[in-house]
């Protein structure tokens, strides 16, 4: 959380809107550090419980309930955007409710690898722009919690090999991460462990295709694909095209989110969108 206000970087005076009040602790700091507050929670008790704690210990924070993907549309502009819940997208109603020029620090939890802390700057014509910053681990946004999900019918598998190793691919390190999920944003993955015998599961977010790549101890591992795509192709090239970047680090990385709301995905400069 404190790095998380390090990135925010709250001015005394500046309006601030936090979604995901929980405790209010975040609030309470915010507020503390001289910045207007209005924070939104989802959970009515939690919301209500919240609000209590902060005027019992006077700090003077507007408390609504409601859902934070919309914002709080009646309250005006913001200097800064603070998020404390995961998206895998930003909605775009933070964006328009940021005075230009001010920030939004949240966790990015894309499907594939780990979370990442995102800090954008709002721009003049309603665009958000920024890097990713370091590793973000949050509960999800409500309205975003998918989850891993196989399709139901995983009859009728290609079944080939490989000679990448799934789990070099899934512990290529978080540039790895952010560039895999930056070119494939609706490819989910869910390495497991369990078995002994490291298994990456892949499927995309559309419910059409899955893979299943078990690691062997040998030179080669066993893939199963099914679906009109072959996810696991579809990774192993994001990975190769990553590794010819010079395998870039996380901080190379950024993300774009356009005046239609669209998300992209960008390295080295918010020209190269990697985002298909
Ligand atoms: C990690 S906690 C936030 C911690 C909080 N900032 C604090 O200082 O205690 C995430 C909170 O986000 C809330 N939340 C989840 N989805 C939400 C949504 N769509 N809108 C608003 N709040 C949401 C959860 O109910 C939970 O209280």
């Amino acid at each position: 959380m404190v790095a998380f206000l390090e990135l925010l970087n709250v001015q005394p005076g500046e309006r601030v809107l936090e979604v995901g009040t929980g405790t209010g602790w975040t609030a309470a700091l915010l507020t503390a550090l001289g910045a207007g507050v209005t924070t939104i929670e989802i959970d009515p008790v939690i919301a209500s419980a919240a609000d209590q704690r902060l005027r019992a210990t006077g700090f003077d924070a507007v408390v609504l309930i409601g859902d934070g993907a919309e914002g709080a549309p009646e309250s005006g502009l913001f200097g800064g955007v603070h998020v404390t819940c995961a998206v895998t997208e930003i909605p775009y109603p933070w964006v328009e409710q940021t005075r230009p020029g001010g920030r939004i620090v949240a966790p990015w939890q894309p499907e594939f690898g780990d979370g990442h802390k995102v800090l954008l700057t709002v721009t003049e014509d309603g665009r958000a722009i920024g890097r990713l910053t370091g590793t973000a681990h949050y509960m999800m946004l409500r309205s975003q919690r998918g989850g891993f999900h196989l399709p139901e019918d995983t009859a009728g598998a290609a079944e080939t090999g490989t000679c990448l190793d799934p789990r070099q691919v899934t512990e290529g390190g978080y540039g790895a991460d952010a560039a895999i999920a930056g070119m494939l944003p609706d490819v989910m993955a869910l390495p497991q462990h369990e078995t002994g015998r490291f298994e990456l599961l892949l499927a995309d977010t559309g419910g059409t295709s899955w893979a299943r790549v078990s690691r062997t101890g040998g030179a080669e591992h066993h893939v199963r694909q099914a679906g009109p795509r072959r996810l696991w192709d579809e990774v192993a090239d994001a990975y190769q095209r990553w590794v010819g970047w010079g395998r870039a680090e996380r901080s190379r990385f950024g993300m774009t989110v356009g005046q239609n709301g669209h998300q992209v995905i960008w390295c080295d400069d918010p020209t190269n969108i990697i985002t298909p």
